[in-house]
């Protein structure tokens, strides 16, 4: 092989590890057939002839989410399940409301980098670095603050005034995806052992069989 042929192998190899992300669109867009029969990465495409507004638009994020429920918190999601039209795009955004003190507990979002803007309340955000390891990174934020969580990083939110919190926020992915690390450490199914989460956390079978319970 030509040494040229290698260097631009390895500069398209080093590019697309660099710039890693949604994939770019080859084309004006690409409204998810969400019910095709095809399977790729993302959707297949409709045909772009029969792209309709409704294919580019949601209506309801002026709707506060109902937060009564054990963490006091809701995210309204507008994702290529709710805009087909997001599909290729890698972006999408949520609504999260909190109850006074709601929290969204810690998760992280496997495909995207997350940008949020308090518009009502206040809000004590942070996540954790993976290098250096396990710092956190917190503020607390006033309405029109704006904080961004670096993708794949596990991160939280909670409400700290006494009156409801809403944010907006913006992601990289048409569909970001949530590991939401307590529902998914101890409320898998089937369940990850008793005596590995024991050894894990540091703790007896009988608190993580307590904790299981729980989810
Ligand atoms: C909110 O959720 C709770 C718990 O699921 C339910 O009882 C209540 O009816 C819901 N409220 C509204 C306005 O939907």
């Amino acid at each position: 092989m030509a040494p040229g042929f290698v260097l631009t192998g390895l500069l398209v190899a080093t590019f697309s590890i660099a710039l890693a992300s949604d994939p770019s669109p080859l084309q004006d867009f690409c409204v998810a057939d969400l019910n095709g029969p095809v399977l790729v990465n993302g959707f297949s495409c409709k045909d772009p002839k029969m792209a309709q507004a409704t294919d580019f638009s949601f209506s309801g994020l002026h709707i506060p989410g109902n937060t009564s429920n054990p963490v006091g918190s809701r995210v309204t999601p507008v994702t290529v399940t709710q805009i087909p039209g997001l599909n290729t795009l890698g972006i999408s955004m949520v609504r999260i409301d909190f109850a006074p003190w709601g929290i969204n507990p810690p998760h992280t979002h496997p495909r995207a980098t997350e940008i949020l803007t308090v518009i009502e309340g206040t809000l004590e955000v942070g996540f954790v670095t993976s290098n250096p390891e396990n710092n956190l990174i917190t503020k607390v934020l006033q309405k029109g603050d704006v904080f961004v969580f670096p993708k794949g990083l596990v991160h939280f939110q909670r409400s700290t005034g006494y009156g409801y919190t809403i944010a907006i926020a913006a992601l990289s992915s048409q569909n970001p995806g949530v590991i939401t690390i307590a529902n998914t450490v101890f409320g898998s199914n089937p369940a990850i052992a008793n005596d590995l989460l024991a050894k894990s956390f540091q703790t007896d079978t009988k608190t993580i069989d307590w904790i299981q319970s729980k989810f």
